[in-house]
Parts: C-alpha cells; sequence; structure tokens
C-alpha cells in the first residue's frame, strides 16, 4: 500500500516561494521577466512564483519528456510541446519542479541559449543534489531535498498526485 509523509508543508512552501519572488525582483529591476513552466509538474510553484514577484511576467509553457511511467529517468529527452513565442533578446527564467538527474535541464537550457535570450535562468521548487548527473546551473532553488520520491504541489507519480497541498514523500 502507498503510503504518503508530508515533507514540506503548504505553508513552508507558501514561505520560501514568497523569498523566491523577491529574489527574481532583486535580479531583474529593469522589467519583464519570461516565465517558462515546464509542463506539467511546475504549474503550481509557477502559479505562486508569478504572483510573488512585483515584476512584470509573461507566462510560457514548454512540455519535456523523459520520465515515461515510473520513478526514475529513461534518459531519453524530447520536446513534447514548444514555446509559441520568441525569447530572444529577453529575460527568461525557466521554472521547474525538481531538478533531480539534470539529464531534463541540461538539455532544455542548451536548446533555449540557442535562441538567444538576453539572460537565462532556473528556478527550482526542489533540487535533489545528491542524484546529479549531467552539471546545471541553478539561480533559484526552493528546498533541497534527500534522495526521496517525492509527490504533490503539483509533483506525480504516473500522473497522480498532483493537486496535494503538501510536498509529500511517497512509499510503498
Ligand atoms: P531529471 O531530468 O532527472 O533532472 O528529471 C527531472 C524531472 O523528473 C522532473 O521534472 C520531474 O518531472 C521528474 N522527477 C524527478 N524526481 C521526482 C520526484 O521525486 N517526484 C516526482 N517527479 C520527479
Ligand atoms: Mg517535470
Amino acid at each position: 500500500m502507498a503510503t504518503l509523509r508530508v515533507l514540506l508543508s503548504a505553508e513552508q512552501i507558501h514561505t520560501r516561494v514568497q523569498e523566491l519572488g523577491a529574489q527574481i525582483d532583486r535580479d531583474h529591476p529593469n522589467g519583464r521577466v519570461y516565465l517558462i513552466t515546464i509542463l506539467k509538474g511546475a504549474c503550481f510553484f509557477m502559479a505562486d512564483l508569478a504572483r510573488a514577484m512585483q515584476t512584470p511576467a509573461r507566462l510560457e509553457f514548454i512540455g519535456i519528456s523523459s520520465y515515461g511511467k515510473g520513478k526514475t529517468s529513461s534518459g531519453e529527452v524530447r520536446l513534447t510541446k514548444d514555446l509559441d513565442v520568441s525569447i530572444e533578446g529577453h529575460d527568461v527564467v525557466v521554472v521547474e519542479d525538481i531538478v533531480d538527474s539534470g539529464i531534463t535541464l541540461s538539455y532544455l537550457m542548451k536548446v533555449l541559449a540557442q535562441r538567444k535570450p538576453k539572460s537565462l535562468r532556473i528556478a527550482t521548487l526542489l533540487d535533489k543534489p545528491e542524484r546529479r548527473q549531467r552539471p546545471v546551473e541553478v539561480h533559484y532553488v526552493g528546498f533541497k531535498i534527500p534522495d526521496e520520491f517525492v509527490v504533490g504541489y503539483g509533483l506525480d507519480y504516473a500522473e497522480d498526485y498532483r493537486n496535494l497541498k503538501d510536498v509529500c514523500i511517497l512509499s510503498e
């Protein structure tokens, strides 16, 4: 039977997301930021982060698949939905739910850098640094977490559990 244990409460997440919003504001004093959200896991994080910022934000979405239905990356990354707009000359923050092996983001950052944004940074709610296989420079990290499989606040296991308010450790 699957069990869920709260790792980060909705309240803890809220507090930290406000801090990250303020940090993004300080780094972008000259105005508009493009928040590029990686579907679907980062949706709730983006929605809260965007509202924690004073800087005007444009919201764009990108789809990437690397995981399939299991708990580990297949290692194969595919763009399943591209951006609808050009990011050339704009300040961009890629919004991700969790950086694990780093395979997804190292691929995506290469793709986006070729499109000549003015700046390109990453904001992730969660980081599992122990699991890194590819280096990625992450500017904004909500929480560093241990090597456990987590769900909730957007994160899923085989598409379930995304709408839990807390981030929970899932074990079977
Ligand atoms: P990476 O390419 O290994 O860094 O994988 C990043 C993606 O794997 C994230 O965007 C998540 O979709 C998924 N992922 C990694 N760890 C977890 C987890 O603990 N729970 C849910 N999804 C995860
Ligand atoms: Mg994801």
